[in-house]
């Protein structure tokens, strides 16, 4: 995709997240996108296509046999004028059936026969998105270049809790006014950390932050979708892993160790982890009782893996993050500057932690970018883009030699 989306043909297939569509729509057209509605026929049975052509102010498609279209090929015409096709919702059956070519109705026909970007949000329940057979289609349909956004996890319609939910209609609008050629990392090998440390005090008790993970697990996804080769490093979070190389860790210096391993021959390090500073002096191996009204813990400082990357000899294009309380731009340049990175992402954390969205001002040598505030998903897309815009044509570091 080269240019905004002007016109895009919305699929629908069979899912309760069908409801959250009809916003999409209207989202969508509110800023002015020509959206053209086909709907599978287990879509009708959750919105009628009734409501999807009040919203859309356009003919719904549902059959592959509509003689509406004057040369009687709706699978062909359909998506000829337009700059992507978005299945949203995607269930698990259709992402199946695009895996494997399917064309048995006018949606599916319609993807086969398309000429431009394929776009799917899946929705589903959890265990259905975590199915390895699910997962080897979402693999198989990344290989193909088709984008996924989504899916996201939180409370689902049939009760259960996990990943598989449809990304919120703005999010999809957000992600989709990103325009993100889809090789744009191709070839890149780029190691991420994400999450939030746990230092252990005793057996039962350790040192933590707030941090969900969401953003460094937006940037891997996002990076993998891009076409990068991606290893993420991440501490406890609830989230799923994406598809690519997972090495989880629960300490700093376990996510030092696996960076320092890991990090030979990476084009590019990302460090979204929100790492503990200091980490107690010794972990206590019996519970420790109470007793007096205070207790005091001995700290030690943890190692700057960030740091250590980039004093390698050769280290890969570093992009570092800075969550402060306040003063965020004074602290943000001292700290691009004190760990010398060429790109730092700056945000509040009253902004950032622990919620899907996020706002960001990108600092480099040229200075401060803002982004718009918004999802993780779509500042994950444009911070990879700026970054993209940074690298030099080749950067595969061939001997990045830890100390
Ligand atoms: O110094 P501060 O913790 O604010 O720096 C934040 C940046 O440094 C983030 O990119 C974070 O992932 C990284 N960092 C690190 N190792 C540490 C502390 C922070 O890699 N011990």
């Amino acid at each position: 995709m080269t240019r905004p989306i002007q016109h895009l043909v919305v699929g629908m297939t069979g899912g309760i997240a069908a409801y959250k569509t009809a916003e999409l729509v209207r989202l969508l057209v509110k800023q002015g996108i020509r959206v053209d509605v086909v709907m599978t026929s287990a879509a009708t049975r959750f919105i009628t296509p009734l409501t999807m052509q009040a919203l859309s102010g356009r003919p719904v498609y549902t059959d592959l046999w509509d003689e509406r279209i004057a040369n009687g090929m709706p699978h062909i015409e359909l998506s000829r004028q337009a700059d992507a096709i978005l299945v949203a919702p995607a269930s698990a059956d259709f992402m199946a059936k695009l895996v494997h070519g399917a064309a048995d109705d006018l949606l599916s026909t319609l993807c086969l026969a398309r000429d431009c970007p394929l776009i799917v949000a899946p929705a589903m329940n959890r265990q259905m998105w975590e199915h390895p057979a699910t997962q080897r289609n979402v693999a198989q349909l990344q290989k193909d270049g088709v984008r996924l956004i989504g899916p996201d996890s939180g409370e689902q319609a049939c009760g259960e809790t996990g990943l598989g939910r449809m990304l919120e209609p703005q999010s999809i609008v957000d992600a989709l006014q990103v325009t993100c050629p889809s090789n744009l990392l191709a070839g890149k090998r780029i190691l991420i950390t994400a999450g939030p440390t746990i230092e252990a005090i005793d057996p039962v008790r350790g040192i933590t932050n707030f941090s969900s993970g969401k953003m460094g697990y937006a940037i891997a996804q996002t990076a993998i979708e891009m076409g990068a080769d991606v290893t993420l490093i991440s501490g406890p979070t609830a989230l799923a892993a994406p598809h690519c190389t997972t090495i989880q860790v629960t300490s700093a210096q376990q996510m030092h160790d696996a960076v320092m391993a890991e990090v030979i021959g990476q084009d590019v390090f990302i460090a979204v982890a929100a790492v503990a500073d200091y980490r107690p002096r010794e972990v206590q191996s019996q519970k420790i009782k109470k007793h007096a009204d205070t207790l005091q813990l001995d700290l030690v400082r943890n190692p700057d893996i960030l740091a250590a990357v980039t004093s390698l000899p050769r280290p890969p294009f570093c992009v570092g993050f800075a969550a402060e309380s306040g003063h965020l731009l004074d602290h943000a340049h001292k700290k691009r500057l004190q760990k010398n990175v060429p790109l730092l992402a700056a945000n509040l954390v009253s902004e950032a932690m622990g919620g899907d969205d996020s706002r960001i001002v990108l600092i480099d040598d040229q200075g401060e970018h803002p982004l718009p505030p918004g999802s993780k998903t779509m500042l994950a897309h444009m911070l990879l883009q700026h970054m993209a815009g940074m690298l030099p044509p080749s950067t595969t570091s061939d001997a990045s030699t830890p100390e």
